[in-house]
């Protein structure tokens, strides 16, 4: 089986290889994103290996089908930017639904404590032997309310980190866990009770921009924004009037709206063009990593293993327990359910 892999930085090969070799897999690596002009490396491929910001719209799909790709294989859990309706009855698509919640959820805990306890700061000042305290006073997560917006994998973990560090937790989902004792509220609650929010929930069009201004007014004033999820949960712009007019005390991204041409790549010798991003980096209460909350060896070993298995599961057996398709979430239509590929 032949895989052209996109977007591929020096981490994502050895853990690829070693479970490639392993399986009968051979993937073809590429620097560049899968869009409509480099569909065509893809000639000669079963599939390709696509991770967040690669771009699988109709277009895209179209072209690879047309060059009898069978399957796309997804190296991430989000899926938002494949056309998975478009590809239906074309191309089969299948993700890692899980790799290390873990890992995503500690880092969301890293960023929020970074932020309280002014860490990125006093890591400056001491590099350059400056011992002065003023300007770091932080607060006690201790007590603080936390509003977990998605209670699934990561959040429930993100909540059980919350919860031993003293905090009390609100939460909201659009399908409440059922029996988890947790203290589900509505949206609008959560929003004006929350002294920190953790965004943990897919992007979706009902998703898209959650937080737009009619939802920072409803917030607390001074309340701090975490979100490893999907930058597009948070309308940028609103964000940073927020933050300018002090109604928002802090935000630690890991995840930004217009990351898919600056994330995981190197800009420190250019001119960003993105003024809205320069602009929330510029201000000391804004934390931003490249969309690295996954990146831990427990995370990219799973990614490998479950990807290269469900390489191996589509091409070799009836169905694949991770492909999924338009109709997921729907359950009575769910051929998977019954071990079937979705078309
Ligand atoms: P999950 O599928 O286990 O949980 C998502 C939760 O969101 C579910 O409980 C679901 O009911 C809920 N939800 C769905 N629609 C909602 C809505 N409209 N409002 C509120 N809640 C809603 O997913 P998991 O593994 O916990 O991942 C969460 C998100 O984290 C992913 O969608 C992905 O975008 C992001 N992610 C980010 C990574 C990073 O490196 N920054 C790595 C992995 C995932």
């Amino acid at each position: 089986m032949k895989f052209a892999f996109f977007d591929t930085k020096p981490y994502d090969k050895p853990s690829f290889d070693h479970y490639g070799e392993q399986k009968g897999i051979k993937f073809k690596y590429y620097e560049t994103k899968l869009n409509e002009d480099t569909a065509e490396l893809a000639k000669g491929c079963d599939g390709v290996c696509v991770f967040v910001n690669d771009d699988v719209s109709a277009k895209v799909i179209d072209k690879l089908y047309e060059l009898g790709v069978k399957l796309i294989a997804l190296r991430c859990a989000g899926y938002n930017n494949v056309d998975v309706k478009h590809a239906f009855g074309k191309i089969h698509v299948v993700r890692v639904p899980a790799y290390s919640p873990y890992a995503v959820a500690e880092h969301a805990m890293a960023m929020l404590l970074t932020s309280v306890r002014r860490i990125h700061k006093a890591y400056i000042r001491t590099k350059d032997f400056n011992f002065s305290l003023s300007g770091l006073t932080g607060f006690d997560l201790h007590g603080k309310t936390v509003g977990v917006v998605g209670t699934g994998k990561i959040g429930r973990i993100f909540i059980d980190i919350c919860k031993g560090f003293g905090m009390n937790v609100l939460a909201y989902d659009k399908f409440p866990a059922e029996n988890s004792g947790l203290n589900y509220v509505t949206l609008d609650e959560l929003y004006e009770k929350s002294d920190i929010i953790s965004f943990h929930c897919p992007l979706t069009e009902e998703t898209y921009h959650m937080v737009d201004s009619g939802a920072v007014e409803k917030m607390k004033k001074g309340v701090i924004l975490l979100n490893t999820s999907r930058g597009a949960l948070i309308d940028a712009e609103v964000l940073l009037e927020g933050i300018k007019s002090r109604k928002i005390g802090g935000a630690c991204l890991d995840v930004y709206e217009e990351e898919a041409d600056i994330f995981f790549e190197d800009f420190s010798g250019h001119i960003v063009e993105d003024d809205t991003l320069a602009r929330l980096i510029s201000m000391p209460n804004v934390i931003v990593t490249s969309h690295q909350a996954f990146l831990t060896e427990e995370a990219l070993d799973n990614i490998a293993e479950t990807t290269t298995d469900n390489i191996v599961e589509f091409f070799k057996s009836e169905g694949s327990s991770n492909e999924l398709c338009y109709h997921c979430g729907r359950i009575e239509e769910c051929r998977k359910n019954r071990q079937c590929k979705c078309f």
